[in-house]
């Protein structure tokens, strides 16, 4: 099998980022779980589907038909350009919701796995190192506090020239750290092997640095 590396951790840690970066510098491939997750929500939502209907949302999530673009960064869903509308709080709050069902988890967890392939993978989310890579070779949990992940979603918005509030980022975020940890399938929580970096105080160089000395180690 090949190897997998691990990077789990609430909103805004700064997964995204990071994972991408290191699969780029180890030249792996890239697992985006949570924008399967948004995928899911958007198809049920186009669909007419009521995100609190388990089954009817699993279905759609087990025949998600995406066409990715590496080049360009762009997401096709069922031939529909959804590179924007995936990134938003919107989609993320949606996301989460049908993330709570355990029939829309068991639908993606083989198509993550597929993701498995040499030379190596990146897989970043929330349960990669709990369920759905429990083997890993290296797993990372990474964290911030609740308000410098606000913080750095404020940004990450306005950068794309959205609007962003702080304190309805941070209501947000705190809402959505609430539902991903209590939920009762696969829980936000580190893996009992996985190695936790704060990345509060950390940029993102000096986070790859202290993942790749875990990595050496
Ligand atoms: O960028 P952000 O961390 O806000 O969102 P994301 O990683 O794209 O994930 C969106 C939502 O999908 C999260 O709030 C989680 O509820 C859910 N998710 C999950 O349950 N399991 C994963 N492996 C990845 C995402």
């Amino acid at each position: 099998k090949a190897p997998v590396l691990t990077i789990d951790g609430p909103s805004g840690a700064g997964k995204g980022t990071l994972s991408q970066l290191m699969a780029s510098r180890l030249g792996w491939h890239f697992l985006d779980s949570g924008a399967l997750y948004r995928l899911a929500a958007l198809s049920a939502l186009s669909h007419g589907i009521d995100l609190d209907r388990a089954e009817d949302v699993a279905l759609v999530a087990a025949h998600l038909d995406i066409h990715f673009d590496p080049d360009s960064g762009q997401v096709l869903l069922e031939g529909d350009d959804v590179t924007r509308v995936l990134r938003t709080e919107e989609t993320g709050g949606a996301a989460s919701r049908v993330a709570a069902h355990t029939e829309v988890r068991q639908a993606l967890l083989e198509r993550q796995r597929a993701f498995r392939v040499a030379p190596g993978l990146v897989a970043d989310g929330r349960d990669m190192g709990t369920v759905v890579f429990p083997d890993a070779e290296l797993k990372i949990f990474l964290t911030a506090s609740a308000e410098e992940r606000a913080r750095r979603r404020v940004a990450q918005l306005r950068e794309s020239g959205g609007e962003a509030d702080f304190e309805a980022v941070l209501a947000d975020v705190q809402a959505r750290d609430e539902r991903d940890r209590n939920r009762k399938d696969s829980p936000l929580i580190p893996a009992t092997d996985a190695i936790t970096v704060d990345s509060t105080h950390l940029n993102v160089e000096a986070v790859l640095e202290a993942i790749m000395e875990q990595a050496r180690a």
